[in-house]
């Protein structure tokens, strides 16, 4: 397979697992290039990107960027905050007037689950969800995913533990579907009420306790409670949920095997983990985010050779 078998990246449940397998031999190509000196190639001198954040970002939108920079595209950004939308000019009518300036591709983060689902059967241009609430995040799946190929050899037959608050979490979802595809075991282990009644229908088994499940696992991804999603009070306080659920050094320690752990960002550091966790050498958090450059200029490079074909 040399080419995606999707127009646009709005989420891993719609992609193959050749796919992934692609996007992943076109990163390490990637990886290898933004490690030279001179780290930009002009393979997309005649794309222009739009990046649309109508969410806060710092990781993927700035990854986005470099990616598309590195490759030479010519790029615009897009805040809401800073916007007509402000002014209350619709999602479709502010997307189809960035396009008319002749945007080949969209970048787009938006509060809303299905937001990309719906703009790709509204306009023409390529779109890759940078995050849509609390439905998929697919480049941060993939990119974690490549890191654990990177850390680990491979993903299949892998024990991964997905940790926290699932139920806000589109990087919960995302993982899911590219772990599963790529042969890895999933659980997910939370608090009873983080954790979506009737999950175990995708496949993933359900641990509340999480020494347990890190005694499980060979790698555990640890999420952020997303305080800005919390509607009411899930947990009695922050206290206890990271006296129940914060992985520290010494919760590492006693366990009998070194696990690899992992954490999307933003951390909220001594909450979900503690500073001497995310900065130990089991974590690989860092790696995450410089693996999104190469995952991103992948997908983007990937999705604008079938731009060209058109
Ligand atoms: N991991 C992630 O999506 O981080 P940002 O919200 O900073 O982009």
């Amino acid at each position: 397979m040399n080419e995606l078998s999707v127009n646009h990246l709005l989420g891993i449940k719609y992609i193959q697992p050749e796919d992934i397998e692609l996007i992943f031999k076109t990163a390490d190509h990637f990886k290898e290039v933004i490690n030279r000196p001179i780290k930009k190639v002009p393979s997309l001198r005649d794309i222009t990107i739009a990046n649309l954040f109508f969410e806060n970002s710092t990781r993927t939108k700035l990854s986005f960027e470099l990616a598309e920079k590195r490759l030479s595209a010519d790029v615009v950004n897009f805040s809401a905050a800073q916007s007509s939308v402000k002014k209350g000019e619709t999602l479709i009518d502010t997307v189809n007037n960035i396009l008319s300036m002749k945007v080949d591709m969209v970048v787009m983060r938006h509060p809303n689950p299905g937001a990309g689902v719906f703009l790709s059967k509204h306009i023409g241009a390529s779109i890759i969800n940078a995050g849509d609430g609390a439905h998929e995040h697919p480049t941060q799946a993939l990119l974690d995913s490549y890191s654990i190929r990177e850390k680990l050899g491979e993903v299949a037959g892998k024990n991964v533990v997905i940790v926290g608050d699932i139920l806000h979490s589109r990087v919960a979802l995302s993982n899911i579907f590219a772990l599963q595809k790529q042969g890895a075991n999933v659980k997910i282990c939370g608090p009873k009420t983080l954790i979506p009644k009737h999950i175990e229908k995708l496949g993933v088994s359900v641990e509340t306790n999480l020494r347990k499940a890190l005694e499980w696992a060979d790698v555990a991804n640890m999420l952020r409670i997303q305080n800005e999603r919390l509607d009411i009070s899930y947990f009695p306080s922050t206290r206890e949920y990271t006296q129940q659920y914060g992985v520290t050094k010494k919760l590492l320690n006693s366990l009998d095997k070194d696990i690899v752990i992992m954490h999307p960002g933003p951390i909220n550091r001594g909450v979900e983990i503690t500073s001497d966790v995310a900065d130990s050498d089991q974590a690989i958090i860092l790696n995450q985010v410089e693996n999104g450059v190469a995952i991103r200029m992948a997908v983007i490079y990937l999705l604008a050779s079938k731009i060209k074909q058109l």
